[in-house]
């Protein structure tokens, strides 16, 4: 019996790129956070969304997968990687075997909801595990902006794809598990249609000072400030998924207390950290500034460069950094966050003086509609570019020699 098991897993596992190229043939389709919403109230219907699922997971899964497999071969080879792309093949034949079975039996309903949950807790330690593969490659290869342009390049759209098949499986579990959140009741899945921005900011600067008084033993303060065209529109809610909104929010005051705490060394008052909520017609975006004495200008990009970031490796387990930092995932993962419903991060800083942190998100929910990578022969072309010359000029490092290039005082220029 074993090894008839062993002879079909073998069986299931050869066809695996088969699946592959079929599924990643379908374009992801998006949701908006409108139809999240629609769907997980009025329309309410676990078959429909089973339905839907065991086609949409494979497609956002086979559409990534093709790219885990346009990496540098010296990167997919490292046991990190290795181990993050199982996963994923796992995950992927497991959800493949609902494919034949019968929406209408409620027992079939069951064990998708259970699967789920397995592949969402198998998926848990992608970041940290993908994060390690990353320095493996790093101690082992000289870095070459090419192979970092790529690793950043895909790392961006896999966290993204990753955000998006997570959200998509937490409304599904969320929703037809068939019992009530008992802290937020009236939440959608994981969305809240009445999300009261204050009092995420309020949470999150609350956690992130928290541990800022642990390892500092003080804290700046906060002022908050929102701003809106009419009265009923405070305080200022929007559809969201509170708990995005509070991975971005954390991140930024961890920085921001940190930035603070160590300019200001030596003062007994530490400046606060101001936020500015404001509500437009399209946007709805929210301001946290600091005066941590700011990042100089060259440095910005690469604050959200996954390949900058991790240098120094931090080793796992050991404690090298400040608690309030960490892997340098904190500002990349958060403008991620952002641009999944159609939003932004941005740093605008002032060295010398502090930084403004602002997080833009879309004020309508209709405007809200995900933003998903599609494997495609764009996508392939920006994997096989090669390095070209530079078209702009490379300024000598060594002052040059004037006097070589003067010219005859009576030759007409
Ligand atoms: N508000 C800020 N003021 C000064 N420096 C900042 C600020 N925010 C971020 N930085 C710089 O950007 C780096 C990367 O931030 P982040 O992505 O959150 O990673 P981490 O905090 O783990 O290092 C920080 O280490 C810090 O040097
Ligand atoms: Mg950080």
């Amino acid at each position: 019996m074993k090894f008839v098991r062993f002879i079909m897993k073998n069986a299931a596992l050869a066809s695996v790129p088969k699946h592959i190229d079929h599924f990643s043939k379908f374009s992801p389709s998006p949701l908006s956070m409108k139809q999240f919403l629609d769907f997980g109230s009025i329309n309410a219907c676990e078959k429909t969304s089973f339905v839907f699922l065991r086609q949409e997971l494979p497609v956002r899964l086979s559409n990534i997968m093709k790219e885990i497999n346009l990496l540098p071969d010296k990167l997919l080879t490292t046991p990190s990687v290795q181990t993050v792309q199982s996963w994923y093949i796992q995950s992927l034949m497991e959800i493949l075997e609902f494919l034949d079975k019968n929406p209408d039996d409620y027992k079939v309903l069951g064990e998708f909801v259970d699967a789920l949950v397995t592949i969402r807790n198998r998926h848990n330690d992608v970041v940290p595990t993908m994060a390690e593969g990353i320095i493996e490659y790093k101690e082992v290869f000289p870095q070459d902006l090419m192979t970092n342009q790529n690793i950043q390049y895909f790392l961006d759209r896999f966290y993204m794809s990753r955000i998006s098949i997570r959200m998509l499986i937490n409304q599904h579990t969320l929703i037809f598990d068939g019992t009530l959140n008992p802290v937020h009741p009236n939440t959608i899945g994981s969305i809240d249609p009445h999300c009261q921005v204050g009092d995420v900011v309020q949470d999150a600067f609350n956690s992130a000072k928290m541990l800022c008084e642990q390892y500092y033993l003080r804290s700046p303060d906060l002022i908050l400030q929102e701003i809106f065209k009419e009265k009923k529109n405070y305080p200022i809610s929007i559809e969201y998924v509170p708990s995005h909104l509070y991975h971005m929010l954390f991140e930024l005051f961890k920085n921001a207390m940190r930035a603070t705490i160590e300019t200001h060394d030596d003062s007994n008052n530490l400046p606060p950290i101001k936020v500015m909520v404001s509500l437009g017609d399209e946007d709805m975006s929210i301001k946290v500034s600091d005066k941590g004495g700011g990042v100089p200008f060259r440095r910005i990009e690469n604050l959200f460069s996954y390949m900058y970031s991790t240098a120094p490796a931090p080793h796992i387990g050991e404690r090298t950094r400040p608690p309030l930092a960490g892997f340098g995932y904190g500002l990349p993962i958060s403008r991620l966050y952002a641009k999944y419903f159609q939003g932004d991060l941005q740093l605008y800083s002032m060295e010398g003086h502090g930084t403004d942190a602002v997080i833009y998100l879309k004020a309508l929910s209709t405007d809200s509609i995900e933003r998903l990578p599609v494997y495609n022969k764009t996508a392939l072309k920006n994997y096989k570019v090669s390095q070209e010359a530079d078209d702009w000029c490379i300024p000598s490092k060594e002052p040059l020699d004037l006097s070589i290039y003067k010219m005859p005082n009576n030759r007409k220029v």
